[in-house]
């Protein structure tokens, strides 16, 4: 062969391994709220009504695998890695699916909204989710409890069960406790029944058998007291339940939180000792007006505030629902508000909104960016 052609080749292939390499190391540097976003493999990340957890300088992402026609679990909860919170690495299947039909997480069970602690004193990675098991549609409302040595798993499942059978709320009154209207009293969406909602029917319903658990999420206080947050009582009333030392039972202590307001997707965070809680009414799969609740103690009295959205398309949270709030490292005050954007007729399609929560007289407040970047936090 010519020696001139031999080196013409020669650049060509150089420069398309130049430019192949080029490609797959372009970095983010900006969140895109709503469009599409890929990892390190260049495939779109695949982690849905997830959380992330910061451990050792890497944060890692949790979330829901989702299919394009179902959504149901047929993988398990993926985990993707970062050190920047803009670029993920695909850490692979985190809590796998079983192919064993009598295992509560078989194939084909609902795993939605799983979210990982670490805990200090086992030094295990403990991971919670909603669990509804096969068959049974939304019935089950249990919590899923998985551990794993390395944040980026394997987790095995330790248990699923419904939350404190037999224990009473600590806000829930004598008289509230002892009463004894039936749920077959009422009609379902009367003032009345209501009434009987706020006054802890379902909590003396479900009393014997636990309560039930279904949109939840984790919270780790500046005391290492680890709290698992859950929409109970047929998606009525927050619940709130102090877990014990090694995170994976409850001590038995919880509370109700906005008894009957129907709030789902809780996701918390605590600034300058206070606690604040973003969640979402009940709409299904379609977005709605997001809530916001405050507190001075985790298990103390929380307060209803409007929504903390603003804005063009706040009334739809920015047709989003809310996850996880999730601090960032290193930054004082600086929390991104995550939320999906869900596309149950294509499962897989479900878009990430993550936006940053800024502050005006000391309350949260959302606004859309179509684009931006953690120098949001440094323009206070
Ligand atoms: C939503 C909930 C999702 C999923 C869905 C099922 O309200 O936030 O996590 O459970 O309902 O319809």
């Amino acid at each position: 062969m010519n020696m001139k052609i031999l080196n013409y080749k020669y650049l060509i292939i150089t420069l398309a391994a130049f430019f192949a390499f080029v490609h797959v190391r372009a970095q983010e540097t900006e969140f895109h709220p709503g469009k599409l976003w890929f990892d390190n493999n260049q495939r779109l990340i695949n982690a849905h009504g997830g959380g992330v957890l910061y451990h050792e300088g890497q944060y890692y992402w949790f979330g829901e695998h989702k299919g394009e026609r179902s959504n149901a679990a047929w993988v398990g909860v993926t985990c993707y890695s970062s050190s920047d919170l803009y670029n993920w690495s695909d850490e692979g299947v985190a809590l796998a699916v079983s192919k064993d039909n009598t295992s509560p997480i078989v194939a084909g069970s609902t795993i939605e909204r799983p979210k990982v602690i670490y805990n200090e004193t086992t030094g295990k990675f403990v991971m919670y989710f909603h669990l509804e098991l096969k068959g049974q549609g939304y019935e089950a409302a249990h919590v899923g409890v998985a551990v794993s040595d390395k944040p980026t798993g394997p987790y095995e499942l330790v248990k699923n069960d419904r939350v404190n059978p037999g224990e009473w709320p600590l806000n829930m009154t004598e008289a509230q406790r002892n009463a004894t209207d039936k749920v077959e009293d009422y009609e379902w969406w009367t003032p009345e029944w209501t009434k009987a909602i706020e006054n802890g029917l379902f909590v003396r319903r479900d009393f014997e058998s636990g309560q039930m658990s279904r949109d939840m999420t984790l919270f780790v206080d500046d005391d290492q007291k680890g709290y698992h947050i859950y929409s109970s009582e047929d998606n009525l009333t927050l619940h709130i339940a102090e877990l014990t030392e090694d995170y994976l039972s409850y001590t038995g202590k919880y509370i109700r939180i906005a008894p009957a307001g129907h709030n789902e997707a809780p996701a918390i965070f605590k600034k300058d000792g206070k606690y604040f809680m973003i969640t979402s009414g009940c709409t299904g799969w379609d977005p709605n007006e997001a809530r916001l609740l405050t507190a001075d103690h985790v298990l103390g009295e929380w307060t209803l505030h409007p929504n903390p959205a603003v804005g063009k398309g706040a009334e739809l949270t920015f047709h989003s629902q809310s996850t996880y709030i999730l601090p960032v490292a290193g930054k004082k005050d600086a929390f991104i508000f995550m939320a999906d954007r869900w596309r149950p007729e294509n499962p897989i399609d479900g878009r990430y909104v993550w936006l940053p929560v800024l502050f005006e007289d000391g309350m949260p407040v959302l606004k859309w960016f179509n684009k931006w970047d953690l120098s949001v936090f440094d323009e206070k």
